[in-house]
């Protein structure tokens, strides 16, 4: 064979993978990205599905300015030819606006992911790309399975909001490389957005829910590192 069968792989997909944040929810201490997972740091737990990925072939990590400057071993360890390790902004959004002017020229579909998501699975990530590289934006999503209740300041029950056609937005979210530039160059990236498919859809573009498992769930507040634990048991 004159050819490597592995040539013909497009590794055109970026990964921008948000660990810049304070983590003020999850309380004080080591902010949570950080902390191990049934002994595991929890964004190397986010990052081994990508970095294992055959399609990926550029991962941007947005870390806190300190830990881009002088990054633990375990992080050293990880960068190199694929990955890389940026300072994050002082907001969601602004994390990803730097990780989008280290992107190399070659990547033509790009995936945002949050660090805090350490069990998306391959099925989602495969989903996702399969919907970008077609030319439409891709969120990862669960539709809302409880009863939503409207309540004003003293918590006293105004109305129950139907949920029908309802979805709870997770990470991934997938784009055309331009389609996600075109995002973030409409308005300021000292703006916050909680995702990126929001500002996409605030340009017009067409974007399409990927139905994802509600596994992959982000650890928020304390409890969830309880959740987590025992979540990376049973998974192992
Ligand atoms: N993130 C980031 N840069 C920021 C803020 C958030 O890269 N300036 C990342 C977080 O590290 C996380 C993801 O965006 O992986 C989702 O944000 P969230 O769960 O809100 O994490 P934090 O902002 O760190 O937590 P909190 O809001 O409780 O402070
Ligand atoms: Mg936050």
């Amino acid at each position: 064979m004159s050819e490597t069968w592995y040539s013909a792989l497009p590794r055109d997909v970026a990964v921008l993978l948000l660990a810049a944040g304070r983590g003020e929810r999850a309380g004080a201490g080591e902010p949570k990205q950080f902390r191990p997972i049934a002994g595991v740091p929890m964004l190397l737990r986010a990052l081994r599905p990508f970095a294992s990925h055959p399609d990926v072939g550029y991962i941007i990590i947005a870390l806190p300015e300190a830990i881009a400057a002088q990054p633990p071993d375990w992080l050293r360890a990880v960068r190199g030819e694929r990955v890389q390790l940026v300072a994050g902004g002082p907001t969601r959004r602004g994390s990803v606006a730097r990780c989008l002017k280290a992107l190399p020229p070659a990547a033509a579909v790009v995936l945002v992911h949050d660090a805090a998501r350490p069990f998306v699975s391959r099925e989602t990530i495969d989903a996702v790309i399969e919907i970008a590289r077609q030319g439409e934006g891709a969120v990862a999503a669960v539709p809302v399975s409880d009863t939503l209740k409207a309540a004003d300041p003293q918590l006293v029950i105004t109305a129950t909001q139907p949920r029908a056609g309802l979805w709870r937005a997770q990470t991934p979210q997938g784009f055309p490389r331009a389609m996600l530039e075109d995002a973030h160059a409409g308005s300021s990236p000292d703006a916050d957005a909680t995702d990126d498919a929001m500002l996409a859809e605030q340009r017009g573009h067409r974007l399409r829910i990927v139905p994802d498992s509600t596994l992959n769930v982000k650890i928020t507040s304390t409890q969830d590192f309880v959740l987590a634990d025992a979540m990376a048991s049973r998974l192992a």
